[in-house]
């Protein structure tokens, strides 16, 4: 398919490593104009690249200030891997994505479009909805008290995977928030992808990466993740709203099975 994004405006968040990277690449390859916002300077496949810290609010602010009206899609893509501490987790993978969002709802065009990069490490949201629902009113400055609170740590890789959890539900939960605009938001969510810190993930879950690579028949690589996030912006996905997309290689359709003896 070529001209799939031809003449929408882009932004991409995270875009100058891995998956958001590839994404950046496959828009402008479709005739998108990408925005691309990363905390790492990087001018590949972007019309215009903005350098911020989205860990910091402040930053965030700033950007929703400087970036233009007219935005036909947005990708909350940039995240931390599980080695990193807990609090810039919960800060860039899912403060950072409500914060971001919500401020540019203003520049959005109607029609719009919000891909949200989750992950397979969400699956398993329906165990977590007491601490979820404890989040919906979390901001940057309550971050350690919350960690204390819901004993959200590192250990296991536990932060990763609250932000993930948390972000897939807060897609659910936001599926008709914007109707009225036809602004819709979903998630993609990827198994284990061959970017730079996959090697964090296979370190944080040890015995479970290795039965991961057994049961799989290849890690993913970035280019499996894109063309979806691609397809999540296009005008041919439009009444896919407040979903997850799983991107996995069949993970989580083998969790399911494996967990209902199917
Ligand atoms: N690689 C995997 O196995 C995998 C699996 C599931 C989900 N994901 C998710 O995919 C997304 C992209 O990850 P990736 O694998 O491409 O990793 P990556 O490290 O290659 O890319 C992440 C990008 O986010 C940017 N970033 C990080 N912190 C930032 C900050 N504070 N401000 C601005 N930019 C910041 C980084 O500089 C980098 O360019 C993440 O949200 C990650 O959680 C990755």
């Amino acid at each position: 398919m070529q001209d799939l994004l031809k003449g929408k405006r882009i932004v991409v968040t995270g875009s100058a490593s891995g998956i958001g990277w590839e994404t950046a690449k496959i828009l402008t390859d479709q005739g998108a104009e990408v925005l691309g916002i990363d905390v790492n300077k990087n001018f590949d496949h972007v019309e215009e690249f903005y350098r911020a810290d989205l860990s910091d609010p402040r930053a965030i602010d700033a950007l929703i200030d400087v970036l233009p009206d007219g935005i036909d899609g947005l990708v909350n893509n940039a995240g931390l891997p599980p080695t990193r501490p807990a609090e810039q987790l919960i800060a860039i993978n899912l403060l950072a994505v409500k914060r971001l969002t919500l401020g540019l709802v203003p520049k959005l065009r109607d029609n719009a479009s919000i891909v949200n990069v989750a992950s397979l490490a969400g699956f398993g949201w329906p165990q977590a909805v007491e601490a979820i629902r404890a989040s919906e009113t979390l901001d940057f400055g309550g971050i350690k008290d919350f960690m204390l609170t819901h004993n959200i740590t590192n250990e296991g890789g536990r932060s990763y995977f609250f932000t993930k959890e948390a972000l897939i539900v807060w897609t659910m939960q936001n599926r008709w928030t914007w109707r009225n605009r036809g602004i819709r938001i979903n998630s993609v969510s990827p198994g284990p992808v061959n970017t730079p810190i996959i090697g964090d993930f296979l370190e944080t879950l040890g015995a479970r990466a290795e039965e991961d690579a057994r049961v799989m028949d290849r890690p993913g690589e970035a280019a499996d993740i894109a063309p979806v996030i691609a397809f999540m912006l296009s005008d041919l996905s439009q009444w896919i709203r407040g979903t997850n997309i799983p991107t996995d290689g069949g993970m989580s359709s083998n969790i399911l099975c494996e967990m209902h003896g199917l």
